[in-house]
């Protein structure tokens, strides 16, 4: 791309050059860390994403060089492109932390509370949400939705209750399947995705729609209350699959491969492969190819270490390299009687989930 068509924006006070056509959203990825916007509704692997949620709005002070007028308005920066000379305000905006807090009280208005039961708790991005930006109390004083169920085909469940309608569910079907047989039909507070005379979604890419949806709505039936995914060792894993990427995250315990999922990347998306597209993968993968003799285990996953996954999730050696063992040499052959581990003692590690226990060595 040519230095004329890149424009300047500057979002919570850091400059940064992006082509002409980005987002504010993704241009504030690009810096990333608190800048970058929440996200409930925009998948940037999946068109006409975006627009549904307002969890993303933004303050944009100075709209462009040419005309500096700010925008009356918070503008949604998953829809909104940048402009040159535009500067914007995220976390820095008292009005956008005022708004952010409100929608998250809007969207738990019919959500309801059921972290302690949900599959999706620990890696629920409303319930991330709702810890960065929500309010301590709600105002609602009145009975939440409540729906009929619908079965979603043998291998997904659907609660619609917990639906926050972001539509994710219904572009991925339309985008990866091409028989979309699901969609939102409604409107207002009758609003609900159904698929209308409980057609089976029997599609080889439909279980991606387990991955987008980012709260516990839609679930995988074959790790339905098996367990808690903080429990389990996320591991990179891939398999010659005739169908699909077949490069997957396996969540194990033990030996056990308890569930199947595509990688995510920082953002909660679907990672891209080596080739540049993205990891869809197939539901074989997904919810029949659950013996661990299966697949090649590449390493564990890296884990941020703001999620509740993390906890317990020792990452291993893998890309590690041990130091030279260094008393040998400075007691001129001597080793030690006993070796204490520091790591006991260290406050850091109580934090890291490090187990030190068995780290006591006799020599
Ligand atoms: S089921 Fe999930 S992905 Fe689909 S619209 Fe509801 S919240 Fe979004
Ligand atoms: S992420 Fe922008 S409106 Fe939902």
């Amino acid at each position: 791309m040519s230095e004329q068509n890149l424009f300047k924006v500057t979002i919570d006070n850091i400059t940064i050059d992006v082509p002409a056509g980005t987002t504010i959203l993704q241009a504030a990825r690009k810096i990333g860390g608190q800048v970058a916007p929440p996200a409930m509704c925009y998948y940037s692997k999946l068109q006409g994403s975006g627009g549904k949620c307002r969890t993303c709005l933004v303050e944009v002070s100075k709209g462009s060089e040419k005309d500096p007028r700010p925008m009356p308005k918070l503008v949604a920066s998953c829809r909104t492109t940048v402009m040159d000379g535009m500067e914007v305000k995220n976390i820095t905006s008292e009005k956008v932390i005022d708004a952010r807090a409100s929608i998250v009280e809007f969207l738990l208005i019919n959500h309801p509370l059921d972290c302690p039961i949900c599959d999706q708790a620990g890696e629920c991005h409303l319930q991330d949400l709702s810890f960065d930006h929500g309010k301590s109390g709600t105002r609602f004083e009145f009975q939440k939705r409540t729906f009929k169920k619908h079965d979603l085909g043998q291998n997904i469940q659907l609660h619609m209750t917990r639906c926050i309608l972001c539509y994710r569910c219904v572009f991925t079907a339309d985008q990866l399947t091409q028989k979309r047989v699901h969609g939102i039909l409604d409107r207002g507070d009758h609003a609900e995705i159904a698929t209308h005379i409980e057609k089976s979604l029997d599609n080889e890419f439909i279980g991606n729609v387990i991955d987008v949806c980012p709260v516990g709505a839609l679930t995988d039936k074959t790790f339905r209350f098996k367990n808690r995914v903080w429990f389990l060792k996320p591991m990179d894993a891939h398999r010659d699959c005739p169908t699909c990427s077949g490069r997957v995250t396996l969540w194990n315990r033990g030996d056990v491969v308890y569930r199947v999922t595509a990688r995510k990347d920082e953002w909660g998306e679907i990672e891209d492969t080596p080739d540049g597209k993205p990891g869809w993968i197939c539901n074989t993968c997904r919810f029949e190819t659950k013996n661990a003799k299966d697949w090649v285990i590449e390493g564990p996953r890296a884990i941020s270490r703001q999620s509740v996954i993390s906890q317990g999730h020792y990452q291993g050696t893998v890309g590690m390299t041990k130091p030279n063992e260094t008393f040998g040499a400075i007691n001129e052959g001597r080793t030690p009687h006993l070796l204490m581990d520091i790591h006991d003692e260290s406050e850091v590690n109580k934090h890291s989930g490090y187990n030190s226990k068995n780290n006591i060595e006799n020599a």
